[in-house]
């Protein structure tokens, strides 16, 4: 377990008697747990091992309990870390200073679907894919699809502005945002914006606060922009010897004027590792093989689909694919999807290991993975490398296999910082859809200059000028 940072130090005050009788006047006894069991299960979050314990975990239901708890905490100088389904891969949700912690999991009702407007009102606590299955019925679609869709909640999603492989065609989750009612950590309660697809009536506060990772104020209620379910989804897999020709078959599929609904990349160790690690998906990989990209098209009309599919096994072939296999039906489908986003787990099951969420422009994509590899071997170390290649988002898995405390824990890091570096150079960032979190803000310096800091800073003071909300994370 990692310490927490020390509150008072710092300028925070502890959770005292008084505060826990507060919390218990706010929400009832019920919701206020002080017990080691329940904060040490809110302490963690999927990144590495972290585990950042909050003094209290608090578990409101509505709107005005949060702003009470805000209103009392920042009078009261106590940190407060939202935390939602704890899926984050960033550290988001960890309490580094300890304080509170506020579990938004009992905010979990999809509150209106609006069929006549495409659009949808969620609490913050509703699971991801639950909020997509219920849009499904009505033959809607929400189209961001994190790997952890099936227990990651839309307000983590909004906080980090995750993605998904369908977000290649669709969006993220920022732009499937339209409207947010948000706490703010003075106790006030805002919409930011409007229920529109258009808006230029003022700062985009909306915007401000997806990805703002719980720094800015506590998402309540989200508006969301839904589409038209597509009728039908074709889905290959396609083999290659060379990972990096892989990579060079990606944005080769969008200049010919083709853009799939999904587009992902999985080096050869992501697919063993994972083929081991669920026990009901079974694949005969070729022993050449090096990557598999799997690449999905939807739409309407299955003959358009058919002709892209050829296309795209056309351009494949040429970069030099080996094997292309379709899903003949919807059980295929599942399974090759089940491997897909079971790979983070599958890495984090077989070894220790960290996660840099690189992003580039798509076409520097092959660029950014064979230079990942020449890094590696400067420093010694190996990558699993997978992700959504056609939004040149590569998740750089490093493995910790034999290096020594001092390699992981000190040199380590100066790999990590070329890595991130090499991505700026390309022009791209150090985080795709994970987040700065608590474990990328050493490096932000690579992206952002003091300037654009001290912008961070003034925003973050306007919000929250006593600096309660989620300290220690994202700038
Ligand atoms: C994925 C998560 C790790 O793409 O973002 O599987
Ligand atoms: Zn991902």
């Amino acid at each position: 377990m990692n310490s927490n940072l020390h509150s008072e130090s710092a300028g925070y005050t502890r959770v005292d008697d008084a505060a826990i009788g507060q919390f218990q006047r706010i929400l009832g006894v019920e919701c206020v747990f002080a017990d080691t069991e329940t904060r040490t299960q809110y302490g963690h979050d999927e990144t590495e091992d972290l585990s950042y314990p909050p003094e209290v975990v608090l578990k409101p239901e509505t709107p005005n309990e949060i702003a009470d708890i805000l209103r009392y905490c920042h009078e009261r100088l106590i940190p407060v870390t939202p935390i939602g389904a704890r899926t984050g891969l960033s550290g988001g949700a960890l309490s580094l200073y300890g304080g509170v912690g506020l579990s938004l999991e009992r905010l979990n009702r999809i509150l209106n679907i609006d069929t006549q407007n495409l659009q949808a009102t969620v609490e913050p606590g509703v699971i991801t894919q639950v909020f997509q299955e219920a849009v499904e019925e009505h033959g809607l679609m929400y189209a961001p699809d994190p790997a952890s869709r099936g227990s990651c909640f839309i307000g983590g999603n909004i906080a980090e502005n995750s993605g998904g492989p369908r977000a290649l065609k669709y969006g993220v989750t920022k732009d499937f945002v339209l409207n947010l009612e948000v706490v703010l950590p003075t106790g006030e309660i805002i919409w930011t914006g409007a229920n529109t697809l258009k808006n230029s009536t003022g700062y985009n506060l909306t915007q401000l606060m997806v990805g703002s990772e719980g720094t800015l104020g506590i998402v309540t209620k989200a508006v969301m922009k839904l589409v038209p379910k597509p009728a039908h989804n074709m889905l290959m897999l396609v083999s290659f010897n060379s990972a990096e020709k892989a990579c060079e078959a990606v944005s080769a599929v969008f200049r010919a004027g083709i853009t799939p609904s999904a587009l992902e990349f999985m080096e050869r160790d992501a697919i063993d590792w994972t083929l081991k690690f669920v026990d009901d998906v079974s694949l005969p990989v070729g022993e050449e093989v090096a990557a598999h990209l799997l690449v999905e098209v939807d739409g309407n009309n299955p003959e358009q689909l058919m002709a892209e599919c050829e296309q795209i096994s056309a351009l494949m072939e040429e970069y030099g694919a080996t094997e292309i296999l379709f899903a003949d039906d919807e059980q295929q489908k599942n399974a090759l999807w089940k491997l897909r986003r079971k790979v983070g787990e599958a890495v984090k099951a077989h070894s220790v290991y960290k996660e840099e969420d690189t992003v580039v422009p798509r076409y520097a994509l092959p660029v950014l993975l064979k230079e990942v590899k020449d890094i590696g071997r400067k420093y010694g170390f190996q990558s699993v490398c997978y992700g959504h290649a056609g939004d040149g988002n590569l998740h750089v898995n490093i493995i910790r296999g034999e290096l020594s405390e001092e390699q992981w824990n000190v040199t380590l890091e100066k790999g990590i910082r070329e890595i991130f570096e090499l991505t700026a150079s390309l022009g791209g960032t150090i985080s795709g859809e994970h987040g700065i979190g608590l474990v990328q803000r050493p490096f932000l310096d690579v992206v952002f200059s003091s300037t654009h800091r001290n912008i961070f800073q003034q925003i973050k003071q306007a919000f929250d000028p006593n600096g309660i909300l989620n300290p220690g994370k994202a700038i």
